[in-house]
């Protein structure tokens, strides 16, 4: 805790818990979390254009996040009878059966502790001139450490092939000793981990190709990263 609230979340932080309703029941995060990695994605208002794309686009996603051992949860601060009757628009709209729990959230309980409120933007506000939420995302390990924490601003929708794509980066970083470059997706080369002198990288990797001491390359096949087949 600061002077001003509560300490600003960073890469490495354990995710605050919190209670909230949510249309599918009431969760105490950190239960909701459990084992599994989780996605937190945040929406400035229900019933709006870009907000009801990219929770069609995340529903469409949602089997691919499920076989990476990922939650998704939405938020909105709105009521859950609000969420619902979006929903259904949702799932008209974009020919989807949405299944994660949106949060209700109303009074920005969770959109406070997560750092979630666009104060740079002073006309992403309600009608009552409260700051809406800003599109955030965080993505949480099954420890709860903070992983990614990106931000988009109310005019940008997301991209969820792009969450996807970090949650494999992540995955497959923690399965092997390896970094991705710009552009990865599963299935091109990766960078070896700083951390791996070279002798210790001709044993994990015999292929290893070092372009500069300090960038050294290698295959690695679609099948060995963390994306399930
Ligand atoms: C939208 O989702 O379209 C949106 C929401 C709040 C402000 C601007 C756009």
């Amino acid at each position: 805790m600061t002077d001003k609230g509560p300490a600003p979340l960073r890469l490495g932080s354990i995710a605050p818990n919190f209670k909230a309703e949510t249309t599918r029941g009431p969760i105490d995060f950190h239960e909701f979390i459990g084992d599994n990695w989780v996605v937190l994605f945040s929406h400035p208002e229900d019933y709006t254009p870009v907000c009801t794309t990219e929770l069609g686009a995340f529903a469409k996603l949602e089997p691919e996040f499920k076989k990476r051992g990922v939650k998704l949860i939405g938020l909105s601060a709105n009521t859950i009878e609000s969420h619902g009757g979006w929903i259904k628009d949702i799932n008209e709209i974009s020919s989807c059966d949405l299944q994660f729990p949106i949060i209700g959230d109303k009074q920005r309980q969770v959109a406070l502790a997560y750092d979630m409120l666009d104060q740079q933007d002073a006309t992403n506000v309600d009608e009552k001139g409260i700051a809406f939420t800003i599109r955030s995302v965080f993505i949480i390990d099954p420890k709860k450490t903070i992983r990614t924490i990106l931000s988009y601003p109310a005019s940008t929708g997301r991209n969820s092939a792009e969450v996807l794509r970090i949650v494999d980066s992540l995955q497959t970083g923690d399965k092997h000793k390896v970094t991705t470059p710009i552009n990865w997706v599963p299935g091109d080369d990766v960078i070896v981990h700083p951390s791996i002198n070279n002798d210790k990288a001709k044993e994990l990797f015999p292929q290893f190709k070092a372009i500069k001491p300090y960038l050294r390359v290698t295959p690695l096949p679609k099948e060995q990263t963390s994306v399930p087949a």
